[in-house]
């Protein structure tokens, strides 16, 4: 047994979106923290080639903007016993300003992004108020606490991340249940990378996007994992309805 305030040892956790990048990390640092950790990905190849040969992470398919997908999702994993951590972190991204956004984009990127974090809580929610103890850590951003440029329909959707947590961190502050949020500034996964490389200068814009951050660099999804098992252990006892920012000084400044 450890005594590490840090340990997630008989714990089970769940985290959306854990096929790549953040989602994908935490869910390695989690296991090797003890936990037994629901996977769960849209991609569900991308999860299971990830995770593959890791005894302590169980991969599933789950779409987010989809109720009755997470419904079964929620469902097949409480059928195999207990659930205390959900990590809301599937999310997806979009570039543009109000004009460059239509009404599909809007809607799809909430859809995903808040609705996905609405239809997993909502589903694991009874279950948390019946054993009265439970911890979820919703996945935010730079993006939900300050307007950033280009980011339109991406603020919106983290802007109401953080609202979430912050009302359901109230609500359910004498029930055992601690909801917090992370709010990451730029981090090096794939999917950031590949947008990169996509425009003819990439050298520039990485440039540009490492200055954003004080620190002149952009994080690492391991560098957000370990503040996801921060809030997501013991470690983060006293601590609900906060907003961890991640992200090399930017909200700082
Ligand atoms: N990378 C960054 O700079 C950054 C910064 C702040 C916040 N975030 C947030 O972190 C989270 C993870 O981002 P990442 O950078 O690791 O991206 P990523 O693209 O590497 O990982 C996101 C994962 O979510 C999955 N996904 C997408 N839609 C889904 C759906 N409907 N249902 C289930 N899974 C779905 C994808 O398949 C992918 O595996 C997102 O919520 C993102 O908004 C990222």
């Amino acid at each position: 047994m450890s005594n590490s305030p840090f340990t997630l040892e008989n714990k089970t956790a769940i985290i959306t979106g854990a096929a790549s990048g953040i989602g994908a990390a935490t869910a390695e640092l989690f296991a090797s923290v003890g936990a037994t950790v629901h996977a769960s990905d849209i991609n569900l190849e991308a999860c299971q080639e990830r995770h593959a040969g890791n005894d302590a992470i169980v991969v599933n398919h789950c779409d987010v903007a989809d109720k009755s997908s997470v419904e079964s999702h929620v469902a097949s994993v409480l059928n195999q016993g207990p659930v205390d951590i959900l990590f809301n972190n599937a999310g997806a991204g979009m570039v543009g300003r109000i004009e460059q956004t239509s009404e599909e984009d809007f809607d799809r990127l909430y859809n995903i992004n808040v609705k996905g974090v609405f239809h997993m809580t909502s589903a694991l929610m009874p279950h948390f108020l019946e054993k009265k103890a439970g911890n979820i850590v919703n996945m935010a951003s730079i993006c939900g606490v300050i307007g950033v440029p280009d980011r339109f329909a991406y603020c919106m959707t983290k802007f109401a991340i953080v609202g979430m947590t912050k009302a359901m961190a109230m609500d359910h502050a004498k029930d055992n249940i601690r909801v917090n949020c992370i709010c990451p500034g730029r981090i090096a996964t794939p999917f950031m990378l590949a947008r990169i490389n996509e425009y003819p200068n990439p050298e520039a814009i990485r440039a540009d996007m490492d200055a954003s951050q004080p620190m002149g660099r952009m994080g690492e999804p391991e560098e957000v994992a370990t503040v996801a098992l921060y809030l997501a252990s013991d470690a983060s006892g006293f601590v609900t309805g906060a907003c961890e920012s991640v992200d090399g000084g930017w909200f700082a400044g």
